[in-house]
């Protein structure tokens, strides 16, 4: 054995000296299970103060600044680094952040991970100066084994390549050449300020040799009975796996046998208490590992009884037809930028609940595990959407099926992600894909090309197979293409006749709109929900005449809007664009480098138009 780790440790001095370095590409797996401390596995939350620097010219790795930062500034973690150090608000560049951890004996026998949360948009990671692997693609986390080389009983360095360069062929797609007089700078194809660094929490957490990799919970109802399908995936000897399921006066349980390290079992649940909004409701599942008379390991997660479906005009939740009332948000807060802030997410859903609401949607990314736990707690129906957003067509193909590839890459890691959350109730492809970067129109209809239809084929053709439970949609802007909203269960689209079109006319608007939606539904026969729909509205901005950017316009236009919808058996939901004023890039029509379309302030205070959806989805139904 020992002369097993000598030849290891020969090896990656070796890799240090000659430099010749070895970046793994971390397995989904590695990622799918939250970090959980029992009395299998330990957690180290990494989050406080680091040290920075900026790589403008690109040359710390081969200075090899993974031994040590020679010259660095303080930064916080988890947080972007836009607003957190003077100067570098607009840096969409390469930077590095380094942090020293000590790792305990009562760790040894272990397998030791690093997870990131998120960082946006790649990073390059090292640990005592060994390389150890790599990741692209912001807002979802990803894990790695550092077992070889770390020390235990002694401190260990931490380095990590942040790089946040904006690219077309990335999602979200940025860097195209300027646009005329709606460019923006940072030069983004999105409407938010392209924030970067580590931007969620880093831990370090431990795994038994033996260890679950992850767990996959799929509920369906038998009448009043709940079945609760739990796939269970292995590392190491373990014969059986046992699932225990309480909740409701209940204890359930039951035991599987591994194939080729895979166990499936089933639990039925009597009269069982379903989730929903009403009733939030969560089991507790504990998953445990077994080889003879010995545990090996276990993990609990919560879990909520439910299903999903859409007939022509509803969605269903739990058989019953559900209507979503709620916002498009961000993550976006002062200084923090996007970096995960918990009393703002505890904020953010005091005010869903104080507001009547029962859904957001994750535009235009996933957002922090938390959020998703505190949904299932809170009873808010989520839809999940990866970062495609500002995809485009009409450029090489080449570029296109590097963005495929992206999107494809992040549907994986999303589902692997958020498969076992009841509040998931549909993942979103992408948010306002055009036809055409160079001449796109908000009146009138694109045509789609069969490169799209193809592209999005493939994208529904992905998340269907990695979870059948629930439903897809992509999310179509004004003047988008018919053709790519009928390949979603959903009909979803983002509409703004009275702002950017037909604009300071509210009632015209509102006609286009219902309009429209006879019109698609004629099409497509599928519920629909209008995904974003709103105006910018200035804090304290008032006129006796509702006019646009006023407080009275919002609220007027939002009111019209909901009107709309109530005369329509087949709008499934509404969702008010947006939450909260956001942070974007600058650009002649975001004042002050903001989207001031929220409801409520970047600092969560309610503008009228809160006061008005509070008063509208709060009351008692019939009053
Ligand atoms: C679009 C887009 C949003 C954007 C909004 C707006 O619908 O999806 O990201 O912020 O319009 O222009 O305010």
């Amino acid at each position: 054995m020992k002369k097993l780790w000598l030849i290891c440790i020969l090896c990656f001095t070796a890799q240090i000296q000659t430099g010749a370095q070895d970046f793994k590409i971390p397995h989904n797996k590695n990622a799918a299970l939250y970090p959980q401390q029992n009395q299998f596995r330990n957690v180290l939350d990494l989050s406080g103060i680091w040290r920075f620097q900026k790589d403008d010219d690109d040359k710390g790795e081969t200075e090899q600044w993974y031994t040590g930062l020679k010259s660095s500034e303080q930064i916080a973690v988890p947080g972007s680094w836009n607003e957190q150090i003077e100067g570098i608000r607009d840096y969409m560049g390469i930077v590095w952040y380094e942090q020293n951890v000590f790792v305990p004996q009562g760790w040894s026998g272990q397998r030791v991970f690093i997870r990131f949360g998120s960082v946006q948009y790649a990073a390059k990671v090292w640990v005592n100066g060994i390389a150890v692997g790599m990741h692209e693609g912001g807002s979802l986390p990803f894990a790695m084994e550092i077992t070889p080389m770390i020390s235990r009983n002694s401190k260990n360095r931490i380095s990590v390549r942040v790089e946040n360069i904006l690219k077309p062929t990335r999602i979200p797609v940025g860097g195209l050449p300027p646009g005329g007089m709606f460019s923006n700078n940072p030069p983004s194809s999105f409407d938010f300020f392209p924030y970067g660094g580590i931007q969620r929490p880093v831990w370090l957490y431990t795994i038994p040799k033996n260890a679950i990799k992850d767990i996959t919970v799929q509920t369906t109802l038998n009448t009043a009975d709940g079945v609760v399908t739990v796939k269970v995936e292995k590392e190491g000897t373990a014969k059986q796996a046992k699932i225990t399921l309480e909740g409701n006066k209940e204890k359930l349980e039951t035991k599987g046998s591994f194939t080729n390290n895979v166990a499936m079992m089933e639990i039925k649940v009597p009269a069982a208490r379903l989730w929903s909004p009403d009733d939030p409701f969560l089991y507790h599942l504990t998953v445990t590992l077994i080889n003879g008379k010995d545990t090996q390991d276990e993990y609990e997660l919560p879990i909520g009884i439910r299903t999903i479906a859409v007939n022509e005009n509803q969605i269903l939740l739990n058989g019953k037809p559900i209507i979503l009332k709620g916002f498009g948000k961000h993550e976006d807060f002062p200084v923090l930028g996007k970096g995960t802030s918990y009393p703002v997410i505890v904020k953010d859903f005091s005010l869903l609940k104080w507001i009547g609401a029962n859904s957001f949607r994750t535009s235009h990314y996933p957002y922090d595990e938390a959020f998703m736990e505190m949904a299932d707690r809170e009873g808010i129906l989520v839809i999940d959407e990866i970062p495609a957003v500002g995809l485009y067509f009409d450029d090489n193909r080449e570029q296109i099926s590097e963005r495929e590839a992206a999107c494809i890459r992040d549907i994986k890691e999303l589902v692997n992600r958020d498969k076992n959350h009841p509040s998931v109730i549909m993942w979103s492809l992408a948010n306002e894909p055009i036809a055409s970067n160079r001449n796109f129109r908000l009146a009138g209809k694109a045509t789609a090309d069969s490169i799209s239809l193809n592209f999005f084929r493939q994208l529904f053709k992905t998340v269907k197979e990695e979870d059948n439970s629930r439903l897809a949609c992509i999310v179509g802007v004004q003047g988008g293409p018919d053709e790519w909203l009928g390949l979603s269960d959903v009909i979803c689209i983002n509409r703004y006749y009275g702002w950017y079109a037909q604009t300071g006319k509210v009632n015209e608007g509102a006609n286009l709109l219902s309009k429209e939606l006879d019109e698609l539904h004629g099409k497509f026969r599928k519920p629909i929900i209008v995904t974003e729909f709103g105006s910018d509205a200035y804090p304290g901005m008032h006129a006796d005449q509702p006019e646009m950017f006023t407080e009275e316009y919002q609220t007027e236009l939002i009111k019209a809007y909901l009107d709309v919808a109530d005369t329509k058996k087949f709008v499934a939901g509404m969702h008010v664009w947006a939450f909260a004023d956001f942070k974007t890039a600058q650009g002649v029509i975001r004042f002050g480098g903001m989207n001031w379309k929220g409801v409520f302030t970047r600092d969560r205070k309610p503008k009228m138009a809160a006061h008005f959806l509070k008063s509208r989805w709060t009351k008692a139904p019939g009053k």
